[in-house]
């Protein structure tokens, strides 16, 4: 089998003899005259194996070795050493050369060598491939979303799901809970039993026992047979608890019972029926506060709450919300090839998403109706994506793609400040440091307005960042800003503000 070559060789003759002794061998070469060039040959292009001189005056053949090792990590470097220098052969297997060969290179010799080195390339190749699977894996199917936030996640999910402890997923609503669920019983040793559900939310109060635990014939009017209840049908593999935060105070001692007992009482039965079913609870509520608010009970809370996982908001998933968009799309777009134009990508990403995934997901159904030709545009968004402006400070991104601007980030401080106080600019110009007229103009500017007490129709860009000494915020509710000390404007608005500047702040 032929392999691509890169030679390296500071005597243009000597890359010649060895690109023609290689190509009569069946490979592929090609040749630089200098360990620089060889490595920047190596970063857009790939080779199977390097053979290289070991003596050249720029960056000797060990040096390269040693540099291959750092760049292309099991990439095979054969060197070329002078006749009768094992040491210098030593030298460059210690510096992590495959193999050497002496001078004058023996076609004879050099190939073998070159076909186990290619041969070995091969192999590290199968290896990483694997390598990639195995860690891919790692990713669960379907979960789409490689952020820090999701990564934790899965990394939760890989270590707790093999186990057979209790897991209680939390999350807003449509943040996954379910896929995660289900994630965990596909990775779980009972990933051949069933996967049971119950929505502890969608189930009348007076049912949910018989439905959990089961009932005897005859147990009550509508009970003409006997039937086995979840926690037995879920035998040898998960029962999924959705919603438990909405389950029934009175029947949260006999859920705790049969938890701790692994045995379940059907309704209107004294026999117990053991179960072997692994639990997994989800709930968009804080149980902590229920339990405080004596809604749940605390002992069932730390028996379902083995291990906790926390499943973030998509607004905190960075440029996750892009890769789950268009994994929806290419789900949804049923053979059509659909893609997401530059402007709708950047308007998914600005949206606070507060139905989360499931959100998204009406949203990308919605698009692959409307989107006319091959992509989807900011029309075929809906309205609240399209005109949203996020008001979310983002000061500890973790995600690269969740940094802003300054000037977006002026704004978005603005707004959280304003909202904070009730819309009250005063108060708000105190305490963001600037007198009131200033924060006027960024307001007007935020809105994509100019000042219209302003006669000048200059732009309002060329106006200074702020009209003089800001007023110190320790200034009290109460004392009126400090007017601008010397500025090109007039005073600041005594009376009320400019119509536009009363405009509803968003
Ligand atoms: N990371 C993800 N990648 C791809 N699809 C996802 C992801 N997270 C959720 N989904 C999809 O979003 C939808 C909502 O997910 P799921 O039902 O698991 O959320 P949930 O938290 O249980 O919601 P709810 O609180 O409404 O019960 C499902 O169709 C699910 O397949
Ligand atoms: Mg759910």
């Amino acid at each position: 089998m032929g392999h691509r070559v890169l030679v390296v060789d500071d005597d243009p003759n000597m890359c010649q003899l060895l690109e023609v002794a290689l190509r009569r061998l069946g490979h592929d070469p090609a040749s630089v005259t200098s360990g620089s060039e060889a490595l920047a040959c190596l970063e857009d292009q790939d080779f199977d194996v390097i053979v290289t001189d070991i003596a050249m005056a720029e960056m000797d053949g060990l040096e390269l070795c040693r540099r291959v090792a750092e760049v292309r990590p099991g990439l095979p470097v054969v060197v070329i050493t002078g006749q009768g220098s094992m040491e210098a052969a030593v030298a460059a297997l210690r510096a992590g050369a495959y193999d050497f060969v002496t001078k004058p290179v023996d076609e004879k010799l050099l190939a073998p060598c070159l076909a186990r080195a290619g041969q070995a390339r091969v192999l590290q190749r199968e290896v990483q491939r694997l390598r990639k699977e195995v860690g891919g894996s790692r990713q669960l199917e379907d979960v789409v979303g490689a952020s820090s936030a999701m990564r934790r996640v899965y990394d939760l999910v890989g270590r707790v799901a093999p186990s057979d402890a209790s897991v209680l997923i939390h999350g807003e609503t449509g943040t996954g809970k379910e896929l995660i669920a289900r994630s965990i019983h596909s990775r779980s040793l009972r990933k051949d039993g069933p996967f049971v559900a119950i929505n502890c939310a969608a189930v009348p109060a007076n049912l949910i026992e018989s439905e959990l635990f089961g009932h005897a014939r005859g147990a009550f009017t509508d009970a003409k047979t006997s039937r086995a209840g979840l926690f037995v049908e879920a035998n040898g593999g998960t029962l999924f608890l959705d919603e438990i935060g909405e389950m029934p105070l009175e029947v949260q001692p006999k859920l705790l019972r049969a938890l701790q007992e692994r045995k379940v009482r059907p309704v209107g039965s004294n026999a117990e029926v053991p179960f072997d079913a692994r639990m997994v609870a989800a709930t968009n509520r804080d149980l902590e506060a229920e339990v405080e608010d004596k809604r749940f009970r605390e002992d069932l809370y730390y028996r379902i709450n083995v291990v906790k996982i926390e499943l973030p908001p998509l607004r905190e998933r960075g440029t996750d919300v892009l890769a789950i968009a268009e994994y929806l799309l290419r789900r949804l777009a049923a053979g059509r090839s659909l893609s997401l134009s530059p402007q709708a990508a950047e308007r998914l990403m600005a949206y606070d998403w507060p139905g989360n995934v499931r959100e998204l997901e009406n949203c990308m159904e919605r698009a692959v109706a409307l989107a006319r030709f091959d992509q989807v545009t900011v029309e075929d968004l809906p309205e609240k994506v399209r005109t949203h402006r996020s008001d979310r400070l983002v000061v500890s991104a973790e995600d690269a793609s969740e940094l802003v601007t300054l000037d977006e980030l002026e704004r978005r401080y603005i707004q959280r400040v304003l909202k904070m106080l009730g819309g009250n600019k005063s108060r708000a110009a105190q305490v963001l440091g600037l007198d009131r007229r200033t924060l006027y103009r960024k307001l007007d500017r935020q809105n994509g307005r100019t000042h219209s007490s302003s006669s000048a129709p200059a732009p309002v860009s060329s106006a200074p960042p702020t009209s003089g000494p800001s007023s110190p915020p320790t200034s009290g509710p109460s004392s009126p800003p400090t007017p601008p000390a010397a500025s090109a404007s007039p005073p600041g608005p005594p009376g009320p503000a400019p119509a536009d500047a009363r405009a509803p702040v968003r």
